[in-house]
């Protein structure tokens, strides 16, 4: 169990595309373990490993529901549309409106290379969109809402 450091904005690898997973080894379990602890310490909702320096398709993530792992994640299904505020761990202070699928479908692998499936709605489908699209190196604020859509009360 490690404390892992949280890549931040500006860090050309957060743009890059996570490999898939095909070892299901002791180095795997060491990432999911350490990365549940940097989540946690961190007070964040989910991590994806391109946050912590390591380009794996690996997810964690806990929307108040329980701890989830998702390895090789994909979603299966979108329906409907949700404008929500979003932040994230390498984007410290930063948040938008952003428009994401109001229910989603996924699938991934659990640590034991099993596939899973997953539904989420609200903030848990927001977190499965946000997490997956790190591994495609993709943020939150390349999903943003149009300004029309933004909190008028700081920017005006
Ligand atoms: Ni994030």
């Amino acid at each position: 169990m490690a404390i892992r450091n949280i890549v931040k904005i500006g860090d050309p690898i957060l743009k890059k595309t996570s490999r898939e997973v095909v070892k299901f080894d002791d180095r795997l379990f060491t990432l999911l373990d350490d990365m549940k602890d940097t989540m946690y310490k961190a007070d964040g909702v989910g991590l994806a490993a391109v946050q912590v320096g390591v380009l794996k398709r690996v997810v964690v993530l806990d929307c108040g529901d329980g701890y989830l792992e998702l390895i090789n994640p994909e979603i299966t299904h979108r329906e409907g549309e949700q404008v929500e505020m979003e932040g994230c761990l390498s984007l410290p202070g930063e948040y938008a409106n952003t428009i994401r699928p109001e229910k989603v479908k996924v699938k991934a692998q659990n640590r034991e290379g099993k596939w899973c499936l997953y539904s989420g709605e609200g903030l848990k489908a927001r977190c499965f969109c946000h997490e997956i699209d790190h591994l495609d190196g993709f943020v939150f604020t390349d999903r943003l809402a149009p300004p029309e859509l933004q909190p008028q009360d700081e920017k005006g």
